[in-house]
């Protein structure tokens, strides 16, 4: 896609589709910029011949030429200008990017003008457009579409109106965190939509190895099961004990700034089937846990995305991979773990995998001496209880990196929201066999899941995102929503103080 950031239409550019929008007070006012007093009359005339009446959303198709350059013109309702917000231009955008698939838009000129009112922030607007621009073109196609050769739709050309030479040249960096942010959840998409017979933990592995050929900066180590063994990372290795895919941890380094310099580290829950195990879990809608190592795509996206922008900071991402089985060598319930910590594990139910797989990582990165340290995790059903597909839920030992978190997830408008880690919750995971048991008791599981962690990270500020409700869509737009990639590289953006 080729962008360009202009004042206004040249007789240079190519002909295209124009887009505006339109409040519901149906004003043609903003377009003033962008339009000839005659283009906009037939603008004017449209909408009063037609019932669209600008709520949020709603589209008007102008199929008819307003100047050389423009050959349809489609209007996108923004709602009530009084009530237009951040949240409101996101949804703009949104029904932008769809009539871009309907009308099958290929020249476009964008007027950014009629689309930013005063409370948006122009920099801020470009990137959120770029990200959604950029991610127009995913589709799932590695087995769906490879043996139709689906053609995928693409816009040529887009140029943003209302930009004179100085903003023209500044905005762009802008859109280019937008494109990276959008190939990053392109990535993790792909990774989660792709089935488990393909996803493996090796296959993780190998997508690691690729990615850190695309930058000098980056590099990969993979340990291998019998690297964990040795290095007492028992808890990890019981979730892969009943399946034939070897468990892998993955480290993805990128180094953008001094060496001395504390990395900031990302960790991923990467299970690319949860069965349950011997706790085996009912076997309607089980496909969806193909969806289990979304935490891991998370993370490799927002890796490529922070090696896209070239930060200068340095981040490391580390992957617990498995696959969690039921055979006749899986863990049973029951069954006690020495963790690589050195702490016993009574693991009561073989279907809280998840922190299992963790609590070693979260030990084994200790040895980076993160500034900060964020996994992320399809860690529990409750949290889809308790914050719904909307947001993913915060817990943290550090209320500066929760502020941190809670102010890129305001930027980004990839929400999560804060549930406490307080102490009173602490004691549900006693047991009378080991220092701790894997589940508390009936409530509160996303809190006793994150309590649970927390005996593994004293030592470091850490955050975890538990992002069940998040990572995917259910229904007809079933599939992985790249979150909370976003949410991730604003968090790191700021962090590099170059947002
Ligand atoms: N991967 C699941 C969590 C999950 C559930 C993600 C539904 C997305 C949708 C996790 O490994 C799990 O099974 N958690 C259990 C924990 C319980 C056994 C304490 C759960 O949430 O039921
Ligand atoms: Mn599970
Ligand atoms: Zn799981």
């Amino acid at each position: 896609m080729q962008y360009n950031f202009i004042n206004n239409i040249t007789s240079k550019e190519v002909k295209g589709s124009a887009i505006f929008g339109i409040f519901t007070d149906k004003s043609i006012k903003a377009l003033n910029n962008s339009l000839k007093a005659p283009e906009a009359k037939k603008i004017k005339d449209a909408i009063n011949k037609s019932p669209f009446e600008g709520k949020l959303g709603q589209k008007l198709s102008i199929y008819e030429s307003l100047g050389s350059k423009i050959d349809k013109a489609i209007l996108v309702g923004l709602g009530d200008k009084k009530d237009y917000n951040e949240k409101k231009f996101i949804q703009a955008v949104n029904a932008f990017c769809r009539i871009c698939k309907e009308e099958l838009l290929e020249n476009i000129h964008f007027d950014t003008n009629s689309f930013t009112a005063k409370k948006i922030e122009i920099n801020w607007a470009i990137r959120n457009i770029s990200i959604k621009l950029n991610g127009i073109d995913y589709v799932y196609n590695d087995t769906k579409f490879k043996t139709k050769n689906k053609k995928n739709y693409k816009i040529k050309k887009i140029n943003f109106l209302s930009f004179n030479a100085t903003n023209s040249k500044k905005i762009k960096k802008y859109f280019l965190q937008g494109k990276a942010i959008a190939n990053g959840i392109k990535c993790a998409k792909n990774l989660g939509d792709l089935p488990s017979n393909i996803c493996t933990p090796t296959y993780l592995a190998k997508t690691a190895a690729d990615l850190a050929k695309t930058n000098k900066k980056l590099s990969v180590k993979v340990h291998s099961e019998k690297e964990m063994k040795s290095m007492g990372m028992n808890c990890l290795l019981s979730v892969g004990n009943g399946s034939k895919e070897e468990s892998k941890l993955i480290t993805i380094k990128y180094n953008g700034s001094a060496k001395n310099e504390k990395p900031i580290v990302f960790v991923g829950k990467g299970i690319t089937f949860d069965t349950g195990g011997i706790s085996i879990k009912p076997s309607n809608g089980m496909d969806e846990m193909k969806y289990d190592m979304c935490g891991a795509a998370s993370v490799i996206g927002t890796m490529n995305a922070i090696s896209e922008l070239n930060l200068k900071t340095n981040v490391i991402g580390v992957i617990a991979a498995a696959e969690n089985m039921p055979s006749g060598t899986a863990t049973n319930p029951g069954d006690v773990v020495t963790t690589m910590s050195k702490q016993t594990v009574e693991i009561l139910n073989t279907d809280a995998e998840g922190r299992l797989v963790l609590c070693d990582a979260l030990t084994y990165i200790s040895r980076f001496k993160p500034k900060h340290v964020v996994d992320i995790a399809t860690l529990t059903g409750a949290v889809l209880v308790a914050l719904g597909k909307v947001a993913s839920g915060v817990l943290s030992n550090d209320e500066k990196l929760t502020k941190k978190l809670l102010n890129s997830s305001r930027i980004s408008h990839d929400y999560i929201w804060e549930l406490p880690l307080w102490e009173e919750f602490q004691s549900e995971l006693d047991s009378n066999f080991a220092d701790i048991a894997n589940i508390g008791k009936r409530y509160a599981g996303t809190i006793t899941a994150a309590c649970f962690l927390s005996r593994f990270t004293e030592d470091y500020s850490w955050a975890h995102l538990d992002i069940a409700g998040t990572a995917w869509n259910e229904g007809s737009e079933k599939g992985a929503t790249g979150r909370p990639v976003s949410l991730l590289t604003h968090f790191i953006l700021e962090n590099a103080k170059s947002l």
